[in-house]
């Protein structure tokens, strides 16, 4: 259901109680609402933003339309946590409406100075017509949670040679100087980053464009990210406009990183290696880090995608964020992303399998549920078996009609998620599977199961899969399978009430 202009760009404060009740129940009522994923209340959720431990808490916020799932009037929601796990909901962040931002407080990131916390954003605004000006801006939030916006932006112009596709700022520090990374779009329609430097996150000097081996990488680089770890850089974002390639690049947009020697700054010359996505499931985007107490360096994404139809639209909400992860950068500049420890707070009953998961298909007592986690080690060199299974795998949300089908060929080391049997179909232009070739052989899986998503992680970290599905609330079944022979599998499982 598109809305108008008018009906996208209303504030929340010219809306009836009534109405916004209304939205409330409609999305209430939605048969899929996650039971444990940051999900908005009515509306449609993108970006995390914001992502930053300041004064005991990790602070985090999302891109917010409150008035439906069209890209709208953008807010900043804000939730804080101790642990990852419980989030203390803190309502409305940022609010959009000033000369500045009046269209929007796009995507932006946040970071301790002085004692406070400063977020940085773009301020999102449309001339009479229609042409778009972004500003970017800062709020700065003091310890008991205040936050106010500077009356003017604190970079008010595009660069010459850019367009206006120019956002996203995403800062950190090193030594004396702030710096931060912008999305960019050139003049010719190519995708870029520019940096900026500051000694005090107020006036901010234009420090030219990042150079990457990749000038002609999609047209427009979305929500940058450049952080440092193990005497390395890692360059994370979100080009648009790539063309699919095999098995890669197989969603509208892809998100991914690059992996380098640390930036030489105020040189802008980086050295890295290849484009790797960073996720190889169906809705991942857009995502953040944060670095935690200890130099832990987290990392949280949209589970969506723009400019896709998302069956809970008709429900009145849409997308929630991914299960933060742990990120580790292996020495030849791979990341590997764990999903944070405290989840385990999570956990409630348990269930369990250790044994031969024999050729066909099987079912075990208590394995089955639409909110949990599943932790499954597989062995096929195990001599306790007869021939090793040439394929094995696991169906999730299992119902008379419905699956979410994982499955791993040996012979490839290939992971293949297939959800055309899901449930409610999306995205099918795009495909209905998505697969990763392995490295090593398949030993693990860690799958996080929610009313409507599965994000799924192989071996330790190695790779990642992100998705929605859409499937009944009947489908509750888990069915474990083996092709042409047997494997040692050892599960449990655990509800996340
Ligand atoms: C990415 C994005 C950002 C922008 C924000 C607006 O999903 O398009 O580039 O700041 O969403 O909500």
């Amino acid at each position: 259901m598109k809305m108008t202009r008018e009906q996208k760009y209303r504030l929340l404060e010219n809306v009836s109680p009534q109405e916004i009740e209304q939205l409330l129940q409609q999305s209430e009522s939605s048969p899929w609402r996650q039971q444990y994923h940051i999900q908005p209340t009515m509306g449609l959720l993108n970006d995390p933003n914001g992502f930053a431990y300041y004064d005991g808490y990790y602070h985090l916020f999302y891109q917010w339309f409150p008035l439906g799932t069209d890209h709208g009037m953008k807010y900043w929601y804000h939730l804080k946590s101790t642990d990852l796990v419980n989030w203390i909901d803190c309502g409305i962040g940022v609010k959009p409406g000033d000369w500045f931002d009046s269209h929007g407080a796009y995507s932006g990131s946040g970071i301790e100075h002085e004692g406070k916390l400063y977020l940085m954003y773009t301020g999102n605004t449309r001339d009479s017509e229609w042409q778009r000006h972004p500003y970017q801006c800062m709020a700065i939030m003091d310890e008991e949670g205040h936050i106010h916006k500077l009356e003017q932006p604190v970079i008010a112009s595009v660069p010459a040679g850019y367009t206006e596709h120019f956002r996203d700022p995403k800062v950190w520090k090193d030594g004396d100087w702030f710096y931060c990374v912008i999305g960019a779009q050139r003049d010719d329609l190519t995708g870029a980053i520019v940096m900026y430097r500051s000694h005090n996150m107020l006036d901010w000097e234009l420090l030219g464009e990042l150079q990457t081996a990749l000038p002609q990488f999609g047209y427009m680089w979305e929500c940058p990210d450049y952080f440092e770890m193990n005497g390395q850089a890692v360059l994370l974002f979100c080009p648009q406009g790539v063309a699919a390639e095999g098995e890669q690049y197989r969603n509208i947009y892809q998100s991914g990183y690059i992996s380098a020697a640390p930036l030489p700054l105020p040189e802008l010359q980086l050295e890295h290696g290849p484009f790797r996505e960073l996720d190889h499931g169906f809705d991942f985007y857009a995502p953040q880090t944060a670095i935690g107490p200890k130099g832990r360096r987290i990392l949280v994404g949209w589970m969506g995608l723009p400019d896709t139809v998302y069956p809970t639209d008709s429900h009145g909400w849409a997308h929630c964020l991914t299960l933060p992860r742990e990120l580790e950068l292996r020495e030849d500049g791979v990341l590997l992303q764990r999903p944070v420890q405290e989840l385990a707070l999570r956990r409630g009953e348990k269930a369990m399998f250790a044994g031969i998961l024999p050729e066909g298909r099987s079912s075990y007592v208590g394995f089955d549920g639409v909110a949990y986690e599943l932790d499954c080690r597989f062995d096929r060199a195990s001599n306790e078996i007869g021939a090793a299974a040439k394929v094995f795998g696991i169906e999730l949300r299992v119902g008379e009609q419905q699956r979410t089908t994982i499955r791993y060929e040996a012979e490839h080391r290939r992971i293949i998620l297939d959800r055309s049997e899901a449930g409610q179909p999306l995205a099918e232009d795009y495909g209905t599977t998505r697969s990763y070739e392995l490295e090593r052989p398949l030993e693990r899986l860690q799958i996080f199961v929610d009313v409507s998503s599965v994000e799924i992680f192989a071996n330790d970290g190695e790779a990642v899969f992100t998705s929605r599905i859409f499937p009944e609330p009947e489908s509750r079944g888990i069915v474990f399978f083996a092709e042409a022979g047997q494997v040692k599998l050892h599960a449990e499982k655990w509800e996340y009430p």
